[in-house]
């Protein structure tokens, strides 16, 4: 199948002037994937005879003993406060996190959660739990109680740590149920009353605690880091990534995000998701950078003074985001200049070429675009601040990453298809971020590889130039925001309101989100679809799943579209209601 070319190259290619060029860290791509090597990099990273490891030495231990007054972390508040941790004062509460979780008596290989925002605790809770060879598993603070009780179960998680308002609201109606989750340790701003029964506060387990802390030596391959994501079907997955990750991590920071040490990053991910934790705290920290943080959700013109006052060098963000800034016109962006701003790029879903030229417009650069999946890790394909950047184009492998466009066939083998081919994005395995597994779910971890390649469920071409561009997922998951939404879990939350019969959910399109969820109801004898029923059926879903993915909107019918054994079409649902032809019904494949 050829691509509907002409809708997607819509502006001229981008250049880069000799002077971007020769400054950034790659400056030829050619030369630095043939020359790229993940064993050099790993023992420049890691300075030891003995193979042993462990993400953290990386991510604070080295930069606390050479710069310890460095800020790794800059906390900007509501008032534009801002309040600074150095790497050593990181190092030290991190130790102290670390010795906490030794004297609870976990044990390496135990899951350490956190529903957290943007704290201080955020930054010592992840790299303690990696010192002492514990597993990190981040949740996002926008799930309500049955995404979190869920998401617990899987990883069999022994400690959270939360604030007081967050485990009120989503972890007391649920604690019951978590027999295995032993220490709840909350983080308090403010007097909040008494604690919670059953939790700890965290200042307190931690003080008198000492500040020295050896980091545990691990082999590669141990596990680090737990991220959750969504399938079509079945429970969240829990994705498993080993502390080798820290590797590519570490390489993409400085290849793909160009991170020079003197650096001020701005990643604006939430570190409830695998883009905060990679590239909100691990990989810039590997690079001995400044992280900025804003501790306040997104607002246009706070954003553009953060931006300016704070001299950023490096911005990672999102479609989403970029497409609210843009909705606010270029008046804002122009009250600030941004000397500093050297490269912005976005991940999580399609980036707009009009979202691209907007950059030019706001900053005079460009957005670059770059992909990767929980899974992957890391950043797989990206857009090089060197190289030139075609709108709509994701860009081109990371050096170290074999990446191709492929196509199972019946046989069992992989058919690598021809430039301008529409298939699969594949991945060669062998990078070190790579996940090692899903939790307690070998057979779906098997699935996603054919005959050595690794199926990112994503489809895409490659054009002559060795550009990936997206065409759409080869599932039913929703992508609304950048999040990952399993249809499946809205529906579970919505078919235990007692007038639901059955429910589909579905992704709208829509100009800023990307897409937002739909879902299309069968109601039970006797109740009538009106408006007060809708509300009621909205409200239970906010309460159980949580505002980020609650269904935006809900249509009634008499009967849900079933396949003859039973499933629910939802992408005939999704035709109809675009209003597109529905076309041959027999070629619409289940997908429930
Ligand atoms: C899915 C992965 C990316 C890390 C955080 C989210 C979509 C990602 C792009 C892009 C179009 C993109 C894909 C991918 N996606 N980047 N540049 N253009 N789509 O990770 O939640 O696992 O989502 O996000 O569909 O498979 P995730």
């Amino acid at each position: 199948m050829q691509p509907a070319k002409t809708t997607l190259a819509r502006f001229s290619p981008i250049e880069k002037s000799l002077r971007t060029v020769r400054a950034a860290n790659l400056w030829d791509y050619e030369a630095m994937c043939r020359h790229f090597s993940w064993d050099q990099l790993r023992a420049d990273l890691f300075d030891r005879s003995d193979d042993k490891m462990n993400i953290a030495m990386v991510a604070i231990d080295g930069h606390a003993k050479l710069t310890p007054n460095k800020p790794a972390v800059r906390f900007v508040d509501a008032e534009f406060t801002r309040t600074e941790l150095t790497y050593g004062e990181l190092l030290r509460s991190a130790n102290r996190f670390a010795n906490l979780l030794r004297l609870v008596a976990i044990e390496p290989g135990a899951v350490v959660a956190s529903l957290l925002g943007r704290c201080p605790e955020l930054y010592s809770t992840v790299l303690g739990t990696l010192k002492c060879g514990a597993i990190f598993a981040p949740l996002f603070a926008a799930f309500g109680p049955e995404p979190i009780r869920s998401r617990l179960e899987l990883a069999g998680a022994r400690v959270l740590v939360t604030t007081q308002h967050l485990y009120e609201r989503k972890v007391a109606p649920i604690r019951s149920t978590l027999p295995t989750l032993r220490h709840i340790f909350i983080v308090r701003e403010v007097a909040e009353g008494e604690l919670p029964h059953g939790t700890q506060d965290l200042t307190q387990a931690m003080s008198g605690l000492s500040e020295t802390f050896e980091t545990v030596p691990l082999s590669a391959d141990t596990p680090a880091l737990l991220h959750f994501t969504s399938g079509t079907t079945g429970k969240p997955k829990g994705v498993v990534h080993v502390h080798d990750a820290i590797v590519a991590h570490h390489a993409s920071a400085r290849l793909a995000l160009d991170l020079h040490p003197q650096d001020v990053f701005w990643c604006t991910a939430d570190p409830g998701w695998v883009t905060g934790i990679s590239y909100g705290v691990l990989a810039p920290l590997s690079c001995g950078v400044t992280l900025l943080v804003d501790r306040e959700e997104l607002d246009v013109e706070r954003w553009y003074r953060l931006l300016a006052e704070n001299e950023v060098n490096v911005w990672y963000t999102a479609p989403t985001a970029i497409r609210m800034l843009m909705k606010a016109g270029l008046e804002p962006v122009k009250r600030h200049t941004y000397p500093a701003l050297r490269l912005i790029a976005s991940v999580g879903e399609p980036l707009n070429p009009e979202a691209v030229m907007w950059g030019m417009g706001a900053f005079g650069m460009p957005v670059h675009d770059t992909w990767w999946q929980t899974e992957t890790g890391a950043i797989m394909i990206a857009n090089f601040l060197s190289q030139t950047v075609w709108p709509g184009a994701m860009g081109r492998p990371m050096p170290g990453v074999h990446a191709e466009i492929g196509r199972r066939r019946d046989d069992g083998t992989v058919e690598i298809l021809a430039p301008n081919e529409v298939g699969e994005i594949v991945l060669r395995p062998g990078w070190p971020s790579m996940f090692s597994g899903y939790l307690n779910n070998e057979q779906r971890y098997q699935e996603s590889f054919t005959n050595g390649w690794y199926f990112s469920g994503d489809q895409a071409y490659r054009d002559e130039h060795g550009y990936f561009w997206f065409i759409g997922r080869t599932d039913d998951v929703i992508k609304s925001s950048g999040h990952l939404i399993s249809p499946f879990e809205v529906e579970c939350a919505l078919n235990l309101h007692p007038a639901v019969m059955q429910s589909a959910v579905i992704g709208l399109p829509d100009p800023v989100a990307g897409q937002v969820v739909q879902a299309i109801v069968e109601l039970r004898p006797d109740y009538a679809g009106d408006d007060e029923l809708r509300r009621s059926i909205m409200a239970h879903a906010r309460r159980s799943l949580g505002a980020a993915i609650a269904p935006r909107g809900i249509d009634f019918v008499v009967s849900l579209p079933r396949t003859r054994s039973g499933k629910i079409m939802r992408r005939l649902l999704r035709v109809r209601a675009l209003g597109l032809p529905e076309g041959d019904l027999s070629t619409l494949e289940p997908s429930a």
